[in-house]
């Protein structure tokens, strides 16, 4: 079991962000990447929809004897986690969520920011999280349409003034940013793929305001859930295979794009 690779699936190339953070910190795993373009982004389709396309790809996954699955979509995991640990109870699944109660308990102005997609923020999984944080925070949510779109198409040579501009709406949408009282201090990125720009959302905030991603909490949580003897017993890098129910010459630029040092199999077109 433990030479099988781990799956990890998004509705495109978010979910690279949270690969490399796999990558670092399992560096001799293999990882199958599958990346849903042919049927994404899921963040403005409706819950059944992306619960449907989560079971069916899970399936295609197992079919190539994956030992764990990462749901490395905030909109996925929203929808589908828990019908999928259900189906697949022997399988350990990790997903990705908006990393609310860390920013709660690191903000110095007690303002947070959530940009998610609009799946994400309308989900009951959402709505349970923020009641666990409770009156501790004031929490400030943007959803924000078309952004995840414009972040994959970026990646294909057509330039990032688009991803700059939704940004920047978005980021305005929200009130004041920075450390005095009453300003938004901390921003949770509740999409994978904003992950992947996190220098723009940056330079729109200001140096002072905290950006908080999920990356490398999964990676741990996976490396966890693996244990000791789920783990690849070899060293050197493991291998990583594409696999897309879009266009794969486009997964290959996408990866070479936001991952240029990591080397991949090329990507293969699937059915799901
Ligand atoms: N990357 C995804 C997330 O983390 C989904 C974006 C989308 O498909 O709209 O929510």
């Amino acid at each position: 079991m433990s030479a099988q690779p781990i799956g990890v699936f998004d509705s495109g190339t978010g979910g690279l962000s949270v690969l490399r953070a796999l990558r670092d910190a399992l560096p001799s795993e293999d990882f199958l990447y599958f990346d849903d373009s042919g049927f994404g982004p899921y963040g403005e389709r409706d819950e059944a929809f992306v619960v449907q396309r989560t079971r069916a790809i899970t399936q295609v996954l197992r079919g190539h004897g994956i030992k764990a699955l990462v749901i490395a979509c905030n909109t996925a995991t929203a929808a589908a986690v828990e019908a999928v640990r259900a189906l697949h109870a022997d399988l350990p699944v990790v997903g990705v969520e908006p990393a609310l109660k860390p920013a709660a308990a690191s903000s110095r102005t007690g303002r947070i920011g959530v940009i998610a997609t609009r799946g994400t923020l309308a989900s009951a999984r959402f709505k349970a999280l923020q009641a666990a944080v409770g009156g501790n925070a004031q929490i400030v949510l943007q959803p924000c349409d078309g952004l995840a779109a414009a972040i994959d198409a970026s990646a294909q040579g057509g330039g990032d003034a688009p991803v700059q501009a939704l940004c920047a709406r978005y980021v305005a949408k929200m009130g004041a940013f920075g450390s005095e009282p009453g300003e938004i201090d901390t921003l949770v990125l509740g999409c994978t793929h904003y992950v992947l720009v996190q220098p723009v959302i940056q330079a729109l905030v200001g140096p002072a305001v905290q950006l908080v991603a999920t990356g490398e909490a999964v990676a741990r949580q996976t490396v966890r859930r693996l244990g000791p003897d789920g783990l690849a017993r070899r060293t050197g890098p493991g291998r990583l295979g594409l696999l897309t129910s879009g266009e794969p010459q486009r997964l290959d630029a996408a990866v070479r794009h936001w991952l240029p040092h990591l080397q991949a199999l090329p990507a293969r077109g699937t059915i799901a």
